[in-house]
């Protein structure tokens, strides 16, 4: 009987110091694994970190590359390219235009009917066609003429619908302005060859080919009659739209799928070499800033990798740490290795954690709002996009701290780029009894909803000019580039100077 007691006893004990073990050990790896997962996170902020001094050192070299890269063709990771834009919309403008616009994440057919000075727009119609999985088929290889057929299609459905409210005189033909959101080396106002693809399009025969030509062969293939008056990439549209709503906007800056900016550049800014006179003194360029480069950005381990694995490796490294294509990409990348190393989701990787780009920024931007008490949609997203069932409190906590400190380095480095293009024109200083005002047109959805993004950048704008922030405005301008294309048409008309009968 004695030794039964003392049998169960040691055996009880064992049991207990088994559990106890078991606890021990269960909260020393979850211990390790909240450690390992922090560790990650403050290396992550570290090399992330964008102080002022820093700021300061990127935004003088955009400033010194914009200079080379207006220097010589090719002096630069910046392109620079002369839009042939030197006669921004004055509001004169009158009759039917057609714009078209090809952007990384939409494809737009508008018409808009001019009304001149006193009536302005009079009307105008957009048609908007997401990039569904047939869009994303063609973007991603198929062939040059797939592209512009698709496009065309879209054009010649949309002129169908033409209603009463818009007037083309007897006779003429109808005109349209081309947006196209890629770097595109212009020979003229209405023609250009594409330089590369940017955002996830591939369509190799198309690199090299004049744009506006191969618009022109899909219209006569479909047999519609329309003149393309100009071809304007979005940051240039935008700055023409923003120029017709308000006579003090010098700049355009696109932050969306892409990154970009579009400067007016005074004529005595362009060397020799274009070989250009502006009529008007000032020129329009298309800085292609998304390919911009330099030692003081703060890039880490994953958009070294993000980059790699790009289909455009080494190129548009500054778009890559800005624009919402990429970052719930970064997010995901990051996530991905607190998940393997440190555990952060449990004893295996969620499997769809490793599908490239199935963290869109949208998403990141609600998980990036979420202001409830439990992060409630910080979990829902975890469910729904990676399927981790059950995440707690610690872990949403950690994401959203990883959102904070990639959209912080996003919005601030878009900010310097600003204020490169402010130094460039000398308005990032009070002149002497001067009050310039400056007035900077920003479009694209990653500005207009991402809030935490659009907060970060205005503040850093203002903690860069100190006293000068007074003089710029940083406008949201809602769909301009699209505007924007049909009032460049209009001033590149073929009737222009001709009463409207
Ligand atoms: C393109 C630019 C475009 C920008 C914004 C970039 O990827 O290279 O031409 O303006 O995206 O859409």
């Amino acid at each position: 009987m004695g030794k039964l007691v003392v049998g169960t006893t040691i055996v009880c004990t064992a049991a207990i110091c088994g559990v106890a073990i078991l606890l021990m050990k269960h909260h020393k790896k979850n211990s390790s694994k909240w450690e390992k997962a922090m560790d990650i996170l403050k290396e992550f902020e570290e090399k992330c970190a964008t102080p002022i001094g820093k700021l300061r050192q990127v935004a003088d070299a955009m400033t010194v590359e914009m200079h080379a890269g207006l220097a010589s063709q090719g002096g630069s990771k910046l392109k620079m390219l002369i839009s042939y834009v030197d006669n921004l919309p004055t509001g004169d403008e009158q009759g039917l235009f057609y714009a078209l616009d090809l952007g990384g994440t939409n494809f737009r057919v508008m018409r808009v009917q001019l009304g001149g000075k006193e009536k302005r727009i009079v009307k105008h119609e957009v048609k908007e066609v997401s990039h569904t999985t047939h869009t994303k088929n063609i973007m991603a290889g198929s062939s040059s003429d797939a592209l512009f057929d698709f496009i065309v299609t879209a054009l010649a459905k949309f002129v169908a619908t033409e209603g009463d409210d818009f007037h083309l005189p007897p006779g003429r033909q109808r005109e349209l302005g081309f947006t196209f959101s890629f770097p595109v080396k212009q020979m003229s106002i209405a023609s250009g060859t594409l330089i590369k693809w940017t955002k996830g399009f591939s369509i190799e025969d198309a690199v090299g080919k004049d744009v506006v030509g191969e618009l022109i062969k899909a219209v006569e293939r479909v047999g519609l009659d329309v003149r393309v008056a100009a071809l304007v990439n979005d940051t240039v549209g935008t700055l023409a739209g923003g120029r017709y709503n308000n006579p003090d906007v010098i700049a355009a800056v696109i932050l969306g799928t892409g990154t970009n900016a579009a400067y007016v550049e005074r004529a005595h800014g362009i060397p020799k070499w274009h070989g250009l006179l502006p009529k008007s003194g000032e020129m329009v360029i298309n800085m292609e800033w998304g390919n911009f480069c330099s030692s003081h950005l703060p890039v880490t381990e994953y958009d070294q990798s993000l980059d790699v694995d790009s289909l455009n490796p080494g190129e548009q490294i500054y778009e890559k740490l800005i624009s919402g294509m990429y970052l719930g990409e970064i997010l995901r990348r990051v996530l991905y290795r607190m998940a393997d190393e440190a555990s952060l989701f449990g004893d295996y990787v969620p499997p769809k954690l490793k599908t490239p780009f199935i963290l869109r920024t949208p998403d990141m931007a609600a998980m990036h709002h979420d202001n409830s008490a439990d992060l409630k949609v910080v979990g829902d997203k975890l469910k729904d996009i990676f399927e981790v069932p059950n995440s707690t409190l610690k872990m949403r906590k950690i994401i959203v701290e990883l959102c904070d400190i990639i959209t912080f380095r996003g919005a601030r480095l878009s900010a310097v780029g600003i204020m490169g293009i402010l130094k460039k024109l000398g308005r990032d200083t009070l002149k002497d009894g001067e009050k310039q005002r400056s007035v900077v047109a920003v479009d694209g959805a990653l500005f207009e909803h991402y809030i935490e993004f659009r907060n970060c950048l205005e503040g850093t704008i203002k903690e860069l000019l100190g006293e000068a922030a007074d003089s710029i405005v940083i406008e949201q301008a809602n769909d301009g580039s699209g505007v924007g294309a049909a009032l460049l048409a209009a001033s590149h008309s073929q009737y222009l100077g001709l009463e409207e009968s």
